[in-house]
C-alpha cells in the first residue's frame, strides 16, 4: 500500500493496517472499483497516479477502528471508509492546485503530470462519487457528518487562504484553519464509524473529540516537518509553505516576538512576497532563536495527550489501545 518513499513498517499505522487488513482490502477494492469512469478516460488516468502511490490510509482506518470498537464492522463502515478516503484525495487534488505543489505521495503531482483543470475537475469527480457511496449504508446521521466536514474542510482552506500573506493572523485564526482543513475529517471518520455502530452517545461523542484533537496534532506536526523533514522522508517537498507565505504556528510564534529588524524581514518575506536565496533558512533561524519550534511541539504533544484522554472512556479494545499509540506517533514524528 505504501509508496517507494515511506518508511520501514513499524510504526502504530503498519500495525492498525495489519489489524484492519481484511477491512482495508475490501475499502481497497470499493475505492478502484468506485473511481472508475466509463466515459472519461482522465478520470482513472489520475486517480490511479494518487490512490497507487498509496497514502497511509489513515481515515479510513481511523473510521473501521472507531466502528469496530463500538461493536460494528462489515460493508456500511467499510463504505463509509473508502467515503472518507474519497474525499481526502478529492481535497489533496485541490489542495495541490491552490498550493502550487509538485510532490505528492513521493510522485509528481496531477496538477504537474496532467494540469491544473484536470485536477479540479477529477477532484470534484471523487467528491461526487463521495457523496454517492456515503448515502448507501442509508444513514441520515452520517450524512448530516460527512456533508458538514466536506463545507468545513472547504472553510478552513478558503480561510487559509485569506489568512496567507497576513502577519496579523493569530493563532485562534491557525486553529480554526487547521481545525477545518485537516481535523474536520479526522473527527467524520471517528464520530462516522461510532454513529453507523449505533454507539452511545458519550463514545461518540469520545470518539469525536479523539479525531478533532488527533487531526490537529497531526497538522500541527505536519506544519512542522515543512520546515525540518526531510522531502524524501514526508514524500512531499518541504518549504512550501515558507514560500506561499502561509502563517503556520511556528511562524506566527516567531512573528509574535519579532523585534523591528526580524519585522522588516517578515513584512519582507511574506507580506511583500520578496524571498531570496537564504530567507528560508534565516526565518528557521529565528523561529529557533524565539523557542517557536519548540512551543509549536510542545502544542502537538498537548494535543496528542487530549486525544489520547478522550479514549478513556470506550470498552477496552485492542484497537482502542492502537488508537492511542497513533497519537503519540503522529508528534513522534516532530519530537
Ligand atoms: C495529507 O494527509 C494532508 C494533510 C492533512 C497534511 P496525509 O498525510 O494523511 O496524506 P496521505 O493520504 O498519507 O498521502
Ligand atoms: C492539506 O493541507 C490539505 C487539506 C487538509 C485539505 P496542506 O496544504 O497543509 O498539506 P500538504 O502539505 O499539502 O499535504
Ligand atoms: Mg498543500
Ligand atoms: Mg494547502
Amino acid at each position: 500500500m505504501d509508496g517507494a518513499s515511506e518508511k520501514p513498517k513499524t510504526g502504530p499505522q503498519d500495525r492498525l493496517a495489519a489489524a484492519l487488513a481484511a477491512d482495508m482490502a475490501a475499502v481497497n477494492l470499493l475505492i478502484r472499483d468506485r473511481m472508475a469512469s466509463e466515459h472519461a478516460p482522465r478520470i482513472p488516468e489520475v486517480t490511479a497516479h494518487l490512490i497507487e502511490a498509496g497514502g497511509k490510509r489513515l481515515r479510513p482506518m481511523l473510521l473501521l477502528a472507531a466502528a469496530r470498537i463500538c461493536g460494528a464492522a462489515g460493508p456500511d463502515p467499510q463504505k463509509l471508509a473508502a467515503t472518507v478516503e474519497f474525499i481526502h484525495t478529492a481535497t489533496l487534488l485541490h489542495d495541490d492546485v491552490v498550493d502550487e505543489s509538485s510532490r505528492r505521495r513521493g510522485r509528481p503531482t496531477a496538477n504537474l503530470l496532467w494540469d491544473n483543470k484536470s485536477s479540479v475537475l477529477v477532484g470534484d469527480y471523487l467528491f461526487a462519487r463521495a457523496f454517492q457511496l456515503m448515502v448507501e449504508p442509508g444513514s441520515l446521521r452520517v450524512l448530516d457528518i460527512l456533508a458538514n466536514a466536506s463545507a468545513t474542510i472547504a472553510e478552513g482552506e478558503v480561510l487559509q487562504l485569506t489568512a496567507a500573506q497576513d502577519l496579523q493572523t493569530t493563532e485562534a485564526t491557525y486553529l480554526k484553519v487547521i481545525r477545518g482543513k485537516t481535523a474536520a475529517l479526522f473527527s467524520a471518520a471517528t464520530e462516522a464509524g461510532a454513529v453507523i455502530a449505533g454507539a452511545a452517545e458519550p463514545q461518540v461523542r469520545a470518539l469525536y473529540t479523539y479525531g478533532d484533537a488527533l487531526g490537529i496534532a497531526f497538522q500541527i506536526a505536519d506544519d512542522l516537518l515543512d520546515y525540518g523533514g526531510s522531502s524524501a522522508v514526508i514524500g512531499k517537498n518541504t518549504g512550501d509553505d515558507f514560500r506561499e507565505r502561509k502563517l503556520t504556528l511556528p511562524l506566527i510564534k516567531a512573528v509574535a516576538k519579532a523585534d523591528s529588524t526580524e519585522r522588516a524581514f517578515w513584512a519582507r518575506v511574506i507580506e511583500k512576497g520578496d524571498q531570496a536565496e537564504g530567507d528560508l533558512e534565516q526565518a528557521m533561524a529565528l523561529m529557533a532563536k524565539h523557542g517557536a519550534m519548540q512551543a509549536a511541539r510542545d502544542e502537538a504533544m498537548a494535543w496528542a495527550e487530549t486525544a489520547k484522554q478522550a479514549l478513556t472512556v470506550l470498552p477496552a479494545h485492542d484497537l482502542r489501545d492502537l488508537l492511542a499509540e497513533l497519537a503519540d506517533y503522529v508528534v513522534a514524528r516532530i519530537a
